[in-house]
């Protein structure tokens, strides 16, 4: 279903953009070192290229793990002193919560040595070495401005690098005048150029569009198992209402990205053991305005429609835009109501959980003063008990997903240092 709401260059701008959102330094590299990427195997030939579109989709998450596992900022220290955290976390997010999974094992071994890769028994054994030459120049580029210069790399030919890879590398930085390029930015073209030629399939798109949402649990996963609950809820109050599959498999894209525009907030707000301030709470209501500058252009406007009105309010007292009933329809009401029910239910430092009867007087008297869609709040209130239940397991299915994945985490990372 994804396909009719996003294409396929829109998917990785929409990638890139999220990686943005939590930092823009990282998410820079990326897509340098997927530009980089490009052009080696270009130079190297016999790729079609769908096929280096892939590896460029693959470059630009090489590093997701470290929005996990480090300090994004020091890129340096995660980089070059201790880079198994983030390569270790970054392939399992991939493999298990991406369409990537066999390119995964790329992202466990970007950092190790060609000395150790060299007998891999792996299918894309020489694309990972293409992948570290990739990143590699990017870093140094970087790290020594102008004085860098790239023939050093064959000091660690046969070492650190393929020495295949390390000529490749020198060739393509001639030949396609790389780091003039990636010096005054030009290589942009030509890295949006290439994502013409990204295809992916219907069920690709989904799988990236949930791993989207699975990105916010990198900075709190509470909003991975909340996010989880609102899509049960607004998928059972739908199929309640009877309302078309259209309609359903919107409000599905548009409940699975509301809360991107979270990414950007600050770690130490999300969780803070306190009331917030009256300008920090106006900077969290910023999430909803990025939600929409991110998804805008990029994803069908009627999900975005329904994305950016999750904190509005059918009488008005909502925000971004205080929007009222006669502007909202119903797709917009089903996740208000998923939302605010389900954010009732969080336990926050500064008060305790809503009681589900407090939930039902709120829904009662929201239908009354019309501050819910009256037939959504009702559907609701019928069924409440029955939706809740299950509403919970899945959010709490969602949290055991991540918390596999970090006893996974410290498995494989034992095993790889
Ligand atoms: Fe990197
Ligand atoms: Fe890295
Ligand atoms: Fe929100």
């Amino acid at each position: 279903m994804a396909v009719e709401y996003i294409t396929s260059k829109n998917m990785c701008l929409l990638i890139y953009q999220t990686l943005r959102l939590m930092n823009k330094g990282v998410a820079h590299h990326s897509r340098r070192v997927s530009y980089i990427m490009s052009k080696l195997l270009e130079c190297r030939g016999g790729y079609e290229k769908y096929e280096i579109a892939d590896f460029m989709v693959l470059a630009l998450l090489h590093d997701i793990g470290a929005y996990k596992t480090d300090d994004v900022r020091m890129q340096l220290t995660y980089e070059a002193k201790k880079p198994e955290p983030h390569s270790v976390y970054g392939y399992l997010f991939l493999k298990y919560l991406s369409p990537l999974e066999e390119q995964s094992k790329m992202i466990l071994y970007h950092h190790v040595d060609y000395t150790k890769t060299k007998d891999l028994d792996y299918r894309y054994r020489f694309e990972l070495e293409l992948l570290k030459v990739a990143e590699i120049i990017d870093v140094w580029q970087k790290a020594f401005g102008d004085k860098f210069d790239y023939n050093v790399i064959d000091q660690y030919s046969g070492t650190k690098f393929h020495p295949e890879a390390c000529s490749l590398i020198k060739e393509a930085i001639d030949k396609y005048d790389i780091i003039t390029k990636l010096r005054d930015v030009s290589y942009k073209d030509d890295f949006y150029d290439s994502l013409e030629y990204v295809l992916l399939s219907d069920d690709e798109k989904d799988k990236y569009l949930k791993m989207l949402m699975y990105c916010t649990g990198l900075k709190d996963e509470e909003i991975v198992s909340n996010t989880t609950a609102i899509i049960y809820i607004c998928r059972e109050l739908g199929r309640k209402m009877r309302i078309s599959e259209v309609d359903k498999n919107e409000i599905y894209y548009a409940a699975l990205l509301h809360d991107i525009g979270m990414l950007k907030m600050p770690r130490e707000l999300l969780n803070a053991p306190r009331v917030l301030s009256e300008e920090e709470k106006n900077l969290i209501r910023t999430h909803v305005e990025i939600t929409g500058n991110t998804l805008k252009g990029r994803i069908s406007d009627r999900i975005v429609a329904i994305a950016t009105a999750h904190h509005e309010r059918f009488d008005g007292s909502g925000y971004p835009n205080a929007l009222k009933g006669g502007v909202m329809d119903t797709r917009q009401a089903i996740l208000q109501v998923a939302e605010s029910v389900v954010n009732s239910r969080r336990e926050k430092p500064y008060r305790p959980a809503y009681t589900d009867e407090e939930i039902i007087n709120d829904l009662n008297e929201g239908i009354v003063s019309g501050k819910y869609d009256g037939i959504v709040a009702d559907t609701f209130l019928k069924n409440y008990k029955e939706i809740i239940e299950k509403a919970s397991q899945k959010a709490d299915a969602a949290l055991t997903t991540y918390q596999k994945l970090q006893r996974n985490y410290e498995q494989v990372y034992k095993g790889f240092v």
